[in-house]
């Protein structure tokens, strides 16, 4: 019997849960890769984690410094090169996969690694994962669904159809449509999540939020697209982390669970609250031209994974969550301070 009520982020209390002992996480040196290998590491005593990522400008070796040794091993690595997916696979009881290309900007300028990385290197892991039998939970979006009006009081669920705007989603929609073959074709134990927009520490500083923060640390303007009332639903990283653990370990085979804490807010609100929590003028920031098939509103409806697992999101004040995102910005300033003109250059590049 599986208990449903989830012990707010930690095993304990567990009846009957699947509990893996040798875990692969795919892109785990990348912003919520990383999060999740860290949320492991402390909630899962007797998970060992074996990383493999590329390290694609976004992936960052330093994002997994101080974890213990004896509990991860990273291997540096393409999720599309066979051999060696193989190899790992051979030798684990699990796969989170969150490796992949993730920025619609640059799916916008150059698809060509997004095709390959998320459709082609999610192939390759479904059929590793087929031949050695190896429990998969995919990591996927909210932007499949394409938009919501902002005037619709509906929220996407799992029975949303998908419409993907951008050659990012597109490709997340394809990757999450493989994952469901494999299941209903070979039988391979899978489940997936679509999330939400993800903000904390460790993200790279071409996204939203960490772009703002590290544009006002280094005396440039922040940059809002459009209107500015595209609305985001924003979920803290660490939120996004125990949910993937409790449906890797509690979900039901071959299901969908979406993830979202309720935190809708529109884009010209979130930069002003960078600029009041950072002491600067909320509205001292330049208004750009807006991406092109820019989503006008995602939000969430997690629902069925509230009440089928039980899952509650912990940090449920926005406010508090983005002071604290500051200020690990603020205090790891050697982190970001090497990527940041060359971030801002590709910025430059077509007028964002
Ligand atoms: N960021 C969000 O708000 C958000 C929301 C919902 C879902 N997701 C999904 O979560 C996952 C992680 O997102 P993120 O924001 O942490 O991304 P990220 O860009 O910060 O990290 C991606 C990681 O994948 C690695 N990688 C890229 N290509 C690879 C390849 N071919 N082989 C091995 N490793 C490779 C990179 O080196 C990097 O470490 C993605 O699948 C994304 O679609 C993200």
């Amino acid at each position: 019997m599986i208990r449903r009520s989830q012990p707010q982020g930690t095993l304990e209390g567990f009846e009957k849960v699947f509990v893996p002992e040798k875990i692969i996480v795919t892109g785990g040196a990348g912003f919520i890769g990383s999060n999740f290998v860290r949320w492991v590491i402390e909630n899962a005593p007797n998970a060992h984690v074996v990383v493999l990522d590329k390290l694609t400008y976004a992936g960052n070796i330093n994002n997994l410094a101080g974890l213990p040794e004896d509990r991860l091993t990273f291997v540096k690595g393409d999720i599309c090169d066979k051999e060696l997916v193989e190899s790992l696979f051979s030798e684990a009881d699990a796969v989170v996969h969150f490796a992949a290309e993730s920025h619609n900007d640059n799916s916008i300028a150059n698809p060509d690694p997004f095709l390959r990385t998320n459709v082609e290197g999610t192939y390759t892991l479904l059929e590793a994962a087929r031949k050695y039998g190896v429990r998969f939970h995919h990591v996927s979006t909210d932007e499949v669904y394409g938009d919501l009006a902002l005037d619709d009081p509906s929220k996407f669920t799992e029975d949303s159809p998908y419409r993907p705007s951008s050659p990012y989603s597109s490709t997340k929609a394809a990757s999450d449509m493989l994952v469901r073959a494999w299941h209903r074709t070979y039988g391979v134990p899978i489940t997936i999540s679509n999330c939400s927009n993800n903000y904390g520490a460790y993200q790279h500083i071409e996204k939203f939020i960490p772009r703002q923060i590290t544009n006002i640390l280094t005396g440039k303007h922040p940059k809002l697209y459009g209107d500015g009332l595209n609305v985001r639903d924003w979920i803290h990283v660490e939120d996004h982390s125990a949910a993937v653990w409790l449906i890797l370990t509690q979900g039901a085979i071959g299901e969908t669970y979406l993830i979202g804490a309720d935190g809708e807010k529109n884009n010209l609100d979130v930069l002003r609250s960078i600029l009041r929590n950072m002491g600067k003028d909320p509205d001292d920031f330049d208004w750009v031209k807006d991406r092109p098939g820019h989503d006008r509103r995602y939000a969430i409806d997690a629902t069925k994974l509230k009440t089928e697992l039980g899952w509650r999101p912990i940090h449920t004040d926005f406010d508090a969550g983005l002071k604290s995102t500051i200020d690990w910005y603020i205090e790891n300033k050697p982190w970001w301070l090497g990527e940041k003109e060359a971030t801002e250059a590709k910025y430059d590049a077509t007028g964002h």
